[in-house]
């Protein structure tokens, strides 16, 4: 790519030329996010797939995100500026062993978390996002037996939220787990007033914590309607650029990792940038491309969620 290009004034350029959308996750880099169409949790951007009337989608955000905007727009070219960004959490669970588990559970419903592949998709019953899990497990009868999967943090969560008892997958987000419990301790002495958010993807030990749980949306409105002015926040570290833009006023704290080396960027949804965004747009590649029967077999589940959560 030529240096001196404006690759912001191009992406908008390419945008308008090529009736393309771009729907970006929270995660992304602040000037991914500042020039996106639609920035969201993942219901938000399933939704935005689902009623988009442009003719390419452009995924600012990981892989499985760009196979449900496929598979809920088999029509429309999705593409992903960067094939490799995959998932810690959807790779915990690959489909050949979950289909092995599920067959130990054979009266059971199975519910999977959204971060999973399509193949993974298509051996659920219902999907959900960390912004409906509850709801979807209190939509189905007390009596239903159910598999959740592939995040167990998620799961417990949704378990205590619901009372019920769920049969869980033992699958983890690499980033919601490198928390440590004690430097939290200790930034709350620090800033006694300050209020600490989490996403539900965190450990067990993390939430009990927490003032509110929430998925990126939930964070992100929690830290609008709220009055504190300091917020300690256990996520990716991506959402705190929309935290900040709405709050101009308030001070975002990233929650401290166990160990010092790490930090609270998803490596994967970094993988993206401006310039593969820019490329991608020009030359309409990397593109999602999944088998009809994929396709065909995943949507159900996901529909069945977007109804619920309608
Ligand atoms: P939400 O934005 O739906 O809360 O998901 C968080 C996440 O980990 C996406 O990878
Ligand atoms: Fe997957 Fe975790 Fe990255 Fe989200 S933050 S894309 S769940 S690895």
């Amino acid at each position: 790519i030529d240096p001196r290009l404006d690759l912001v004034q191009e992406i908008n350029r390419l945008k308008k030329e090529k009736n393309a959308v771009i729907l970006a996750h929270y995660y992304q880099d602040a000037e991914i996010q500042d020039i996106a169409d639609y920035i969201g949790d993942s219901l938000g951007l399933s939704q935005e797939a689902a009623k988009t009337d442009a003719a390419i989608i452009v995924f600012a955000g990981v892989h499985f995100m760009a196979e449900t905007a496929k598979i809920l727009s088999p029509t429309k070219k999705v593409l992903l500026p960067d094939l490799k960004a995959g998932c810690s959490l959807s790779d915990s669970c690959p489909p050949h062993l979950f289909a092995k588990f599920k067959e130990q559970y054979p009266d059971h419903l199975v519910i999977t978390y959204v971060n999973c592949t399509a193949e993974l998709k298509a051996l659920s019953d219902i999907v959900c996002t960390s912004s409906n899990a509850v709801q979807i497990v209190e939509s189905l009868p007390k009596d239903q037996k159910i598999i959740f999967g592939p995040d167990k943090n998620l799961g417990d969560y949704v378990k205590k939220k619901t009372g019920r008892d769920l049969v869980l997958w033992n699958g983890a987000c690499m980033v919601h787990e490198i928390f440590s419990q004690e430097k939290i301790d200790r930034l709350r002495l620090q800033f006694p007033d300050a209020k600490f958010i989490a996403h539900p993807e965190c450990e067990e030990h993390i939430l009990r914590q927490a003032d509110y749980i929430g998925s990126t949306t939930g964070l992100l409105n929690y830290t609008i309607k709220d009055p504190a002015s300091t917020y300690i926040v256990a996520t990716e570290s991506g959402i705190i650029h929309q935290m900040q833009k709405a709050n101009p006023q308030k001070t975002f704290i990233p929650a401290p990792p166990n160990n010092a080396c790490a930090c609270n960027d998803c490596p994967h949804m970094k993988l993206n940038t401006l310039e593969k965004l820019y490329n991608a747009m020009r030359f309409e590649l990397p593109e999602i491309d999944l088998p009809l029967d994929v396709i065909n077999r995943a949507r159900k589940p996901i529909e069945r969620m977007l109804d619920i959560s309608a």
